[in-house]
Order: structure tokens, then C-alpha cells, then sequence
């Protein structure tokens, strides 16, 4: 991840999509930037590293779907509060792809520059066998050579979502064959 002091920062995680932004918010904060978090996870118990957050970070907020910690809602609706109320130089988001997605439509009308980490399925992480290929800015890029950072405005959300529920059947067989084997 490119680091720089670029003023004010938000950072937006989704699920265990936290654990990947951790380091970057640490080390956007260490940087100098001041840096302003939204974590969100369905319900308080799938919530993970709220205190790690709460220390890289200058604010931190926590949402949950179900409203039974923090926020009740998205983090969205944080973010669009974030965003009539500070000056934010850069985003960083990271979490489920409608998350990602949401934020960086959010973020654009804004006009604030989105980075986000994208999740494609990875079979060789080399690019040579192009399972991870996503559109951005219209071109095909390799998720595991060329990102998997990309600029959130240029991304194709939707063609990622539908790329990542190709094998919906075979993982459902693949956990229920797991659930099994540990029954
Ligand atoms: Fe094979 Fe990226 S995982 S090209």
C-alpha cells in the first residue's frame, strides 16, 4: 500500500475485511495523517479488532446491521456524516463487495479519492491463469499482480460480485462435505 501525509483520512471496514485495513490505518496514522475510522460488521459478535482500531486510528466508529453494538445501519450512512463534516483528502475501504461498492459511489460524488482491495477468487496469485481478473477503468486487470489495490471510482462492482458467486454450488457441497466430515 502506498503511504503518504495527505491530510485527513477515512478508513471503511466491513467484516474481516478489518483485519486487512488494520495495518494500512496504522500506517496512514503514522504517516501524520489524521485518520478517522468506520468499522461495521452484521451483528456485535462477528465485530473483530475493534480495540486495534480504536488505537491506529484518531476516531473510530463501529456499526452493526442488527444495531446490537455501535451504529444501528451501515457504515454508508457514517461515512456520508464523515464526509459533510470533514475535509477528507483520501479513502480507504475494505470489506464486502456491495460495501466497497456503495462507499466508493459515495465517495465519488464527493469527489474524494477511494482505494480499495479487492477479493476476486485467486488460483495461481502469478498472473498466468487470469481467475482473478476484474475491470477497471474498462481495462482487465489481475487482481494478484495488479492490485489488489485499484482506485474504487474505476472498479466494476457488479461483474466482481457475479465473478465471485461462479462456484456458489460447488462451496456449498465443499462445506456441507466439511460439516460432515466434523459431525
Ligand atoms: Fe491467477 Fe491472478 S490468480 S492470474
Amino acid at each position: 500500500t502506498h503511504v503518504e501525509k495527505v491530510g485527513k483520512v477515512v478508513c471503511v471496514g466491513g467484516g474481516t475485511g478489518v483485519a486487512v485495513l488494520h495495518p494500512i490505518t496504522r500506517a496512514l496514522k503514522e504517516a501524520g495523517n489524521h485518520v478517522i475510522c468506520i468499522i461495521g460488521a452484521r451483528s456485535k459478535d462477528l465485530l473483530i479488532l475493534e480495540d486495534r482500531m480504536r488505537d491506529a486510528s484518531h476516531e473510530l466508529h463501529v456499526c452493526t446491521d442488527d444495531g446490537s453494538y455501535g451504529h444501528h445501519g451501515f457504515v454508508t450512512e457514517v461515512l456520508k456524516e464523515v464526509l459533510e463534516k470533514e475535509d477528507i483528502a483520501l479513502a480507504v475501504a475494505i470489506g464486502p463487495v456491495p460495501m466497497m461498492k456503495f462507499v466508493s459511489l459515495i465517495t465519488k460524488e464527493k469527489g474524494v479519492k477511494t482505494i480499495v482491495s479487492l477479493n476476486p477468487i485467486m488460483v495461481d496469485g502469478t498472473g498466468m491463469c487470469g481467475c482473478c481478473r476484474v475491470s477497471v477503468g474498462g481495462e482487465t486487470k489481475f487482481a494478484c499482480v495488479d492490485g489488489p489495490e485499484f482506485d474504487g471510482h474505476q472498479v466494476d462492482f457488479d461483474e466482481l460480485a457475479k465473478r465471485l458467486a461462479s462456484y456458489l454450488d460447488e462451496e456449498r457441497t465443499s462445506m456441507e462435505s466439511f460439516e460432515k466430515s466434523n459431525a
